[in-house]
């Protein structure tokens, strides 16, 4: 990967787009992750964005915006793990006690900010959708929802979770009952495979319990 972050390569104005540039910013993007990650990333990151724009589609959320937060959510997943906490620290990024110990999950915080300053993406409802990807987040946007999904159900995700087939059949009839059931899917995995549960998740998990 291109460690050099801060190097901005292209300005992304969603609200003004029409298609045909929107087409090309993608081109443009896709140009960069393809050298970026490699080609299982890549094709979850393709994945993501086609269940993400479908999802925006069917809950009347900007398409564009689901669009090129799915392809950007991992975007920085390519970075080192030994290396994450050392750039947020350089960027006055807060890195939490949880990701100290499991420095993977900065990938997300550094995604938003390669989305911002790589990128040229200054939409907040995209990047903050990046920023929960993995975790998911107290009060969170339709688009934040989408992503978090979108993350989990894309089609190269393997069905080895039991909830799967549930939750894709769930995804396009209730946005927050999806979100709900991959929440407690993947609280249950992490716990089953013994790794550290972010208690950010948890907390979300907990209060969203009482409604479902
Ligand atoms: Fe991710
Ligand atoms: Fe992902």
């Amino acid at each position: 990967m291109n460690i050099n972050y801060k190097e901005q390569i292209m300005t992304i104005d969603i609200e003004n787009e029409n298609a045909d540039e929107h087409n090309k910013n993608v081109a443009k993007i896709l140009e960069v992750l393809k050298q970026d990650l490699n080609e299982e990333r890549f094709v979850h990151t393709l994945g993501v964005a086609f269940t993400a724009s479908s999802l925006a589609m069917r809950y009347g959320e900007n398409i564009f915006k689901a669009n090129y937060a799915g392809l950007l959510h991992d975007c920085a997943k390519s970075i080192p793990n030994d290396l994450k906490a050392g750039i947020c620290d350089e960027l006055s990024i807060e890195v939490r006690d949880v990701e100290r110990r499991n420095p993977h999950l900065l990938h997300a915080k550094l995604g938003a900010y390669r989305a911002k300053v790589v990128f040229g993406i200054n939409d907040e409802d995209v990047l903050n959708s990046i920023i929960s990807h993995t975790t998911a987040a107290r009060r969170m946007s339709t688009l934040q929802k989408i992503i978090y999904l979108a993350d989990f159900i894309e089609p190269g995700r393997t069905d080895d979770i039991k909830q799967m087939k549930d939750v894709r059949d769930m995804a396009f009839k209730d946005l927050d009952a999806a979100v709900f059931m991959t929440l407690e899917a993947s609280v249950e995995y992490l716990k089953r495979k013994k790794a550290e549960v972010d208690p950010l998740s948890e907390e979300v998990y907990e209060a969203l319990k009482a409604f479902f």
